[in-house]
């Protein structure tokens, strides 16, 4: 980790123009990490311009040619696999087992991609012999990418991959408090032969930098992965533009298992679901449901295996200290509602751990779908556990939230399955394990957990405009 980070701007490192710095810390100490630079309008100015450079001879390469630097970046993430993942242990407080996969999936996006771009041919529409006419997809030009906390490189490449596939430029917004891994594979990118300006990179914070990118003329299309209500603020602005975004917005996501599941899968499965990145997961299963049937059995089983998940080894802290209060918050809330603590609840009090943002893995009964505990996003290993009597039932409260991201059925009834997957409000669909899928599966929001699509070939549409050319023969 270096003492200071500056922008990444038109290939080279370029301090603040302004001359602010932010402080980091680390998460698993609590202890300052280092400086990044506060950016401002004037250095997304600088990143948007250079950008808009880059445009021309990014956009004009033939798309194989694209395809080739993209390829050799997912190659070089892999060969710099376990420095760039001890940036993110450091800074987003990942276990040190963990941030490894992270990096793989950052270059698997850049592989998937970097293959993907002749994928995004036109069709021809017939007229009759009078007329040739055909559709082009069209990169927007200088694409904004806001990006969050929990999975830094991961979430990046997830836009910039696909972005820069298509033929777009990108200026990224990391995260404030976890911005030294994409700045560091910006720089390995134009190493890898991408155009410098390509991929700039502007730190900060949400208002000043963040805002600064949505309301810049030169941005034509905006990427946001975070909270709802940033999501509101960036749509705000970008309905002043009309400026197409993509949101992706979180979740509170349902978990059905039915009496017929494989119980020795479910439990760890469900589990798995809520703790993995100590529940700092967009689409983590929060909300449990369990046929009636089986719910006490589970409950029992779901907390042995519980036992396992230790802060500071299977999980690490939550990154940032806001989130680390608001967990707290929600366990007050959760007392004050009246659900019945399993287990967790609180605070670990292994002294190793003090000083950093850890919190126990909580299981709640009792719960009603109508608290706030099973309507609110928590962003922690927290999980609401409810009983349901039938298909209905489990249905009517799986779609009974604001949110639509990701649910779960496990089941070996293939033909409940997809009934049930049919009528779900969720824009992923997880069958007997959760989170299945990867790169290639299309991800995205049903209600409130957003708009449009990453991920796969679908991603790539999003990162491109159709044009259609009609001619008279
Ligand atoms: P946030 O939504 O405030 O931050 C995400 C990104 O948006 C950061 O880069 C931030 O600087 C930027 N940002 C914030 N306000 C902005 C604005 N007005 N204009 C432009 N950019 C802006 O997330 P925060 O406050 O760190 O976390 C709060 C909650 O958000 C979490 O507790 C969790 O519930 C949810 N969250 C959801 C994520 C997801 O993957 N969907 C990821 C991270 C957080
Ligand atoms: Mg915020």
């Amino acid at each position: 980790m270096q003492e200071r980070y500056e922008h990444f701007i038109g290939g080279a490192f370029v301090p603040p123009r302004a001359g602010r710095y932010l402080e980091t810390r680390n998460p698993a100490t609590g202890k300052r990490l280092a400086e990044i630079a506060r950016g401002d309008e004037a250095d997304v100015d600088a990143a948007v311009q250079a950008a808009a450079s880059a445009l021309p001879g990014w956009r004009d390469r033939r798309p194989i040619e694209r395809g080739r630097v993209l390829l050799e970046v997912a190659r070089r993430l892999r060969e710099r696999q376990q420095e760039i993942a001890g940036l993110e242990v450091l800074e987003a407080g990942k276990p040190a087992w963990q941030a490894p996969f992270e990096v793989e999936i950052a270059a698997q996006y850049f592989e998937l991609y970097g293959g993907l771009v002749n994928a995004l041919g036109g069709e021809t529409i017939d007229l009759g012999p009078g007329y040739h006419s055909y559709t082009r997809r069209e990169p927007f030009g200088v694409v904004g990418v806001i990006l969050p906390w929990n999975a830094p490189i991961n979430q990046a490449a997830r836009a910039a991959a696909p972005a820069l596939a298509a033929g777009n430029v990108v200026v990224a917004k990391p995260s404030e408090f976890t911005s030294a891994s994409l700045l560091e594979v910006a720089s390995m990118a134009v190493e890898c032969g991408l155009p410098a300006g390509a991929l700039n990179v502007v730190t900060g914070t949400g208002p000043e930098a963040g805002a600064a990118l949505v309301a810049h003329g030169g941005v034509r299309k905006v990427a946001f992965t975070g909270s709802l209500r940033a999501g509101r603020e960036i749509a705000h602005l970008a309905a002043d533009r009309i400026l197409p975004v993509t949101l992706e917005l979180g979740g509170k996501s349902p978990n059905l298992v039915f009496a017929d599941a494989d119980l020795e899968h479910a439990v760890p499965g469900s589990l798995r679901a809520f703790v993995t990145n100590a529940g700092q997961v967009c689409s983590a299963g929060t909300r449990l449901l369990l046929e009636r049937g089986i719910h006490d059995c589970f409950v029992t089983a779901l907390a042995e295996a519980m036992k396992g998940v230790r802060p500071g080894q299977m999980i690490g802290p939550m990154t940032t200290e806001a989130q680390y209060r608001k967990v707290q918050e929600y366990y007050a809330i959760a007392k004050a509602e009246g659900a019945t603590t399993v287990a967790g609840g609180g605070l670990p009090d292994d002294p190793a751990l003090a000083g950093g943002w850890f919190v126990l893995p909580t299981i709640y009964t009792g719960v009603r779908n109508d608290m706030r505990i099973a309507r609110e996003e928590i962003f922690g290993p927290v999980v609401s556990v409810m009983p349901f009597a039938d298909e209905d039932e489990a249905v009517r409260t799986a779609n009974d939230s604001p949110y639509g991201l990701a649910a779960g059925i496990w089941t070996r009834d293939l033909a409940r399955a997809h009934r049930v997957a049919a009528r779900l409000e969720a824009g992923q669909v997880y069958v007997n394990e959760w989170m299945a899928g990867g790169v290639e599966t299309p991800f995205g929001g049903y209600k409130q957990s957003g708009i449009g699509r990453e991920k796969g070939l679908e991603a790539l549409h999003h990162y491109t405009q159709l044009k259609c050319v009609t001619i008279r023969i």
